[in-house]
């Protein structure tokens, strides 16, 4: 197999498998924010990406796909429920997202992820060139940057961690924390959304592993005798904002734009929610919080529509059955109070859309609302902001986002505070023209200036300053 100088792993490829024009299974380029991310990265050199290919059982050999050679590693059902929606999904997630749900601990569910994470880190130990770069990202894959250093000592190894990493408080539940750890300590560069989850992942290394940190490096003790430094600090993730500015410019994504507030009664104000149908985003308590103004009387059906667009996002574990159970209910009594024949308070969307109607949703929204507990980043309030370029719109955004340490001109809440919520809403509502641009200008240079490339670049440059220094150590 030919060999890659760059190869990315994560749980998933960056493509979908549909049944093409002629009845036969196809490829198409998934939706997602990591895709769209590494996408620009990936074209730019001779990659490769290691992931799983969403189906259970899937044999598929190698294939070439826009430039990237993808390679597919094959899950069985039992492993994906123990793995995926088990120790990555029902215990690593909730524990991440300051156990917001409650984590479960599971030992059949731990060595499915350790069996798992070997597959990985070996199917990716095949197709790096010798002294090459492999680039781990999210939580999934915690195990891998140990288990390839162990495999091929020869290449510099990045991990990327999407969401949030807990206060140590809270880590230290996890049976299983020294080994996730250790795991993750096997990278060269270890990167985080924010820098309180560089803190606190520094913080767990020195409680449970007693290494030294100093700055952004951990000295890491070889068995050798020697020490090695490993790096672990912020690189706040960012989208391709060219391109959503782009689509805010094509007329018909405008036109869309319009027509979709006509259809919703042309009200005064257009609400907006984007999520994937998760309980960290905070769904409940902004439904909430709207549901309170409507019954106070300070917002009318009619003048103020909320759009929720829910996407559907892994229905086989159970917490999230719930959620959904519970925002419907919650959306059904809603809208069963307060909707006339012509308006409805909640247009709730349990479905995924393609870009270039999110891009038109954005643009018909007066007010994004971005109500998440807890949150790695949040791309959404980063997509909002760059398609307003005539600096209109108002972004309400949760202070516990990764966004809210660069999109610090939004208006910030607590989630968790129902009467601030409700008081912020009224105020997005009744913003001014003026304070609106003033907010919007500062978010979008933010924006424009740290978009994907940005990241993926600082990132690489990283891991391309320790394999120069590693060459100059060995000559
Ligand atoms: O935010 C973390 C993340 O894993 C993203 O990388 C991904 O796009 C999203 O959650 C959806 O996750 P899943 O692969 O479980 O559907």
């Amino acid at each position: 197999m030919p060999e890659a100088e760059l190869v990315v792993i994560a749980n998933r490829l960056p493509v979908d498998r549909i049944a093409g024009d002629d009845g036969e299974p196809a490829w198409r380029r998934s939706p997602g924010g990591l895709v769209t991310a590494l996408e620009q990265v990936m074209q730019k050199v001779d990659g490769a990406w290691v992931g799983w290919a969403g189906k259970a059982d899937l044999d598929v050999e190698p294939f070439d796909f826009d430039g990237t050679r993808l390679v597919p590693v094959s899950l069985s059902e039992e492993e994906l429920e123990d793995y995926y929606e088990g120790f990555s999904n029902g215990t690593i997630w909730p524990l991440y997202h300051d156990v917001i749900a409650t984590p479960v601990y599971k030992r059949s569910w731990w060595d499915a992820y350790v069996r798992v994470n070997r597959r990985f880190a070996e199917a990716a130990s095949e197709v790096v060139a010798p002294g090459g770069f492999v680039w781990v990202q999210d939580y999934q894959l915690q195990l891998v940057p140990q288990m390839l250093r162990e495999l091929r000592p020869d290449i510099v190894i990045g991990y990327f961690h999407h969401i949030p990493f807990p206060a140590y408080g809270l880590y230290a539940q996890l049976p299983w924390r020294r080994q996730v750890l250790e795991g993750l300590l096997g990278a060269d560069v270890i990167g985080f959304q924010r820098v309180s989850d560089a803190g606190n992942f520094q913080r767990s290394i020195r409680r449970v592993l007693r290494h030294q940190t100093k700055s952004d490096t951990i000295s890491v003790p070889q068995p050798d005798g020697t020490t090695r430094t490993a790096i672990a600090k912020a690189y706040p993730i960012s989208i391709d904002a060219q391109s959503f500015i782009e689509l805010a410019q094509d007329p018909a994504i405008r036109a869309r734009a319009v027509e979709i507030r006509e259809q919703l009664g042309n009200p005064s104000k257009v609400l907006l929610g984007v999520d994937r149908l998760d309980y960290t985003k905070g769904i409940r308590h902004r439904l909430k919080a709207f549901g309170e103004l409507l019954e106070d009387g300070r917002v009318e059906v009619g003048d103020v529509t909320l759009v929720q667009v829910a996407s559907p996002s892994r229905p086989g574990v159970e917490a999230y059955q719930d959620l959904r159970d519970e925002i419907e209910l919650t959306v059904g009594r809603i809208n069963g109070d307060y909707d006339t024949i012509h308006h409805t308070a909640i247009r709730y969307l349990h479905q995924g859309f393609p870009r270039e109607e999110m891009v038109a949703l954005y643009l018909a929204a007066d007010v994004m609302l971005v109500t998440a507990l807890r949150d790695g980043m949040n791309l959404v309030a980063k997509e909002y902001v760059a398609v307003h370029a005539d600096n209109r719109g108002v972004l309400m955004l949760s202070e516990f986002a990764g966004a809210a340490d660069e999109l610090s001109s939004a208006l910030l809440v607590n989630p968790h505070d129902i009467d601030g919520m409700k008081d912020a809403v009224m105020r997005a509502i009744e913003m001014s023209p003026a304070e609106q641009s003033r907010r919007m200008r500062s978010m979008r240079r933010r924006v424009l200036e740290n978009d994907v490339e940005r990241w993926g670049r600082r990132f690489l440059a990283d891991l391309e300053h320790i394999r120069s220094q590693r060459t100059a150590a060995a000559s």
